[in-house]
């Protein structure tokens, strides 16, 4: 009988120290020491035995018994490392690994020249506002001198929400709403950059575009403050050789208007096709403010001067970074954009 406890535990031992899982150890242990296992089978057979060798053969079934306990559990533990070591390995991590790199945004080109005529105008004393897309019929138009029925509506064509509420076509109706705001203190020096919209579509013209407007009023101010503004944002933008020229204009928010010219950043003035052989190019509308502005605003223009000039950021950019077709500011071709990292 003592001969049969110790195969039997031979047995299982080897049984345990081969298991996969605790599923099987939990079988093994049924099998072995469950109320129907192997040693209790064994002991059943005690009776026969000569009762001075019960108690020895009591004592090495319990020993036995206490054996495999201790052998189901050594496995259990070493079970429960392995599994612990493999997912430490499938979790590790290698930081020797080259990364996978983070792809970083940038500015697009149109917020570029848009930053830079900001912080030229800044540097000159100039504060930054803004004004709302959707504008009403009053602020794009009436209070620029533009009453219903004139015909400077006509090349502002826009999207109309209502008969009264439209998109901007221009930032100038910001000056209105900075005045009245402001009214009547001086001195007033703000630009105010922003989107614009007229029902446009062409290589040179599209449905959306970016304007800054300017406005400085105060006591005595004069066209050549105006200039000598213009010329300083020409030659800081542009670079210190450049020209600049006035040609006059028609604007019914400005008396006098003009369009401003600088010399071409192509040929340096010489002429080329860029500039049409004239060796300028025109940049923005500017103008003195018209006294009817000044009297719609709350500003008394006995009192007060002042300019406002408009110009297109587009056009600036296509200029200043040689850019042939304004579409490309649009459709959004990466090969394009990424120039600009
Ligand atoms: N708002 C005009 C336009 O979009 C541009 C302009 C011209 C703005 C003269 C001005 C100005 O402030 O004085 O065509």
């Amino acid at each position: 009988m003592q001969e049969a406890l110790r195969k039997m535990e031979e047995a299982a031992r080897q049984r345990i120290v081969k298991a996969a899982d605790s599923a099987e150890l939990k079988e093994i242990k049924v099998q072995y020491l469950g109320k129907k296992g192997e040693i209790t089978r064994i002991l059943r057979g005690m009776g026969q035995l000569d009762p001075k060798e019960r108690p020895v053969v009591g004592n090495i079934a319990n020993q036995v018994k206490e054996n495999l306990v201790q052998a189901l559990r050594d496995r259990e533990e070493i079970l429960k490392d392995e599994a612990r070591q493999a997912e430490y390995t499938r979790e590790s991590l290698d930081v020797t690994l080259p990364g996978v790199p983070l792809r970083q945004g940038h500015p697009h080109p149109i917020t570029l020249v848009m930053e830079e005529v900001k912080g030229i105008f800044m540097g000159m004393g100039f504060r930054v506002e803004d004004g709302p897309e959707l504008e009403t019929d009053y602020y794009n138009f009436a209070a620029l001198n533009i009453p219903r029925d004139h015909p400077a509506r006509d090349m502002q064509d826009s999207f109309y929400l209502t008969e009264d509420l439209l998109l901007r076509t221009h930032t100038s109706p910001v000056q209105a709403r900075v005045m009245e705001k402001m009214v009547p203190e001086l001195p007033i020096r703000v630009i105010v950059p922003g989107k614009v919209y007229r029902r446009d579509d062409d290589a040179t013209h599209s449905f959306m575009f970016h304007q800054v407007e300017g406005l400085a009023v105060d006591q005595k101010i004069s066209l050549s403050d105006l200039k000598g503004t213009l010329l300083s944002f020409a030659r800081q933008m542009f670079g210190p050789g450049q020209k600049i020229r006035l040609r006059p204009s028609y604007f019914p928010f400005t008396e006098p208007s003009a369009e401003v010219d600088i010399s071409c950043v192509m040929c340096k003035g010489r002429g080329c096709r860029v500039c049409g052989s004239t060796g300028w190019l025109e940049i923005l509308g500017a103008g003195m403010v018209h006294p009817r502005v000044f009297r719609m605003s709350g500003y008394d223009p006995e009192a007060v001067t002042g300019f406002a000039f408009g110009m297109g950021v587009e056009r600036v950019a296509m200029l200043k970074y040689g850019i042939d077709d304004l579409r490309m500011f649009y459709v959004n071709d990466l090969r394009m954009l990424r120039q600009f990292r």
